[in-house]
């Protein structure tokens, strides 16, 4: 299966499952009624999915933020919003001053969702990182980032397929998130930081081994009430919780030829992508 038939997100995302999906959707159920999305991030995967109903959550509020204004939204409206911001400031891949005042303007006074993402567009690597005060922090991204034309189409398409489906998007920590009218017909998908390892979404308050473990009960959760599920992860990170826990479950290897038994042997600092499913 080809890469460019799925939809790539205009975020990008440090962990985004574009380039993988053409290993993980194939590995998904078929029949899905409600599909969750419960770290959706840049929305890689969730837009991509085939199901009645999609929930998206994640807590970066910026980000669910910019999700919902493309929700339900003129594409030339908020096409010519980014435009707006590119103009005032000036935006180029050389001019460094103009990013920085966009980033003072969108920190100190107005933080809209627009404003967010034209901030991003011209950013180190379109990354989304904030300081301990809530403040964007990333800094100018030097003769690389730009809205340029391949990306204003990817932001395209991303737009109108988020109008096709039929989709929500909560910003809720997975924690508090409420299962309760999930059941057999469903699906959970999650992508959450990996422990231990490093991301820019994972820097402020990070995710600890608490998280980690309320996460794999909450699947235990899912799994006893017959819910489908499937968690990726990479077996490189040192991880006891997850060693010992995936074990209860399936465990797809990805990225090529990796199986079960060449993992043991193998170099462990190179990518061992799993999947691990409960079906
Ligand atoms: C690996 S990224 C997801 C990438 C996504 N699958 C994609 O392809 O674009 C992990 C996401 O988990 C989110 N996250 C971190 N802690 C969370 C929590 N406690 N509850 C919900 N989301 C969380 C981060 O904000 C980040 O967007």
């Amino acid at each position: 299966m080809k890469e460019e038939k799925y939809i790539k997100s205009p975020l990008n995302y440090v962990g985004g499952k574009y380039k993988l999906l053409k290993e993980i959707l194939p590995l998904f159920p078929k029949d899905i009624h409600t599909f969750v999305d419960l770290f959706g991030g840049g929305f890689n995967v969730g837009v991509n999915v085939e199901a009645e109903h999609i929930i998206y959550n994640d807590i970066c509020e910026p980000v669910v933020k910019f999700l919902r204004c493309l929700s339900g939204s003129d594409i030339d409206k908020i096409l010519a919003e980014i435009d707006k911001y590119i103009e005032k400031y000036n935006l180029t891949k050389e001019n460094k001053e103009g990013y920085l005042q966009l980033r003072e303007d969108y920190n100190k006074r107005t933080k809209s969702a627009m404003k967010f993402y034209t901030l991003l567009c011209y950013a180190f690597n379109n990354q989304i990182r904030f300081n301990k005060n809530g403040d964007y922090n990333m800094p100018f991204g030097k003769d690389r980032s730009s809205f340029n034309p391949a990306l204003r189409q990817k932001f395209i398409d991303f737009h109108k397929r988020i109008n096709v489906i039929d989709c929500v998007f909560l910003n809720i920590p997975f924690e508090r998130f409420d299962f309760s009218e999930l059941d057999s017909k469903d699906f959970v998908y999650c992508d959450p930081p990996y422990f231990n390892s490093v991301a820019t979404y994972n820097e402020q308050n990070g995710w600890t081994e608490e998280h980690e473990k309320k996460l794999l009960s909450v699947l235990d959760m899912l799994n006893e009430k017959g819910v489908r599920f499937a968690l990726s992860n990479n077996l490189k990170y040192e991880n006891p919780l997850l060693d010992k826990w995936k074990n209860k479950y399936n465990i797809h290897y990805l990225n090529g030829n990796y199986s079960n038994c060449n993992y043991q042997k193998k170099d462990k600092s190179q990518d061992v992508e799993v999947l691990i499913t409960n079906y």
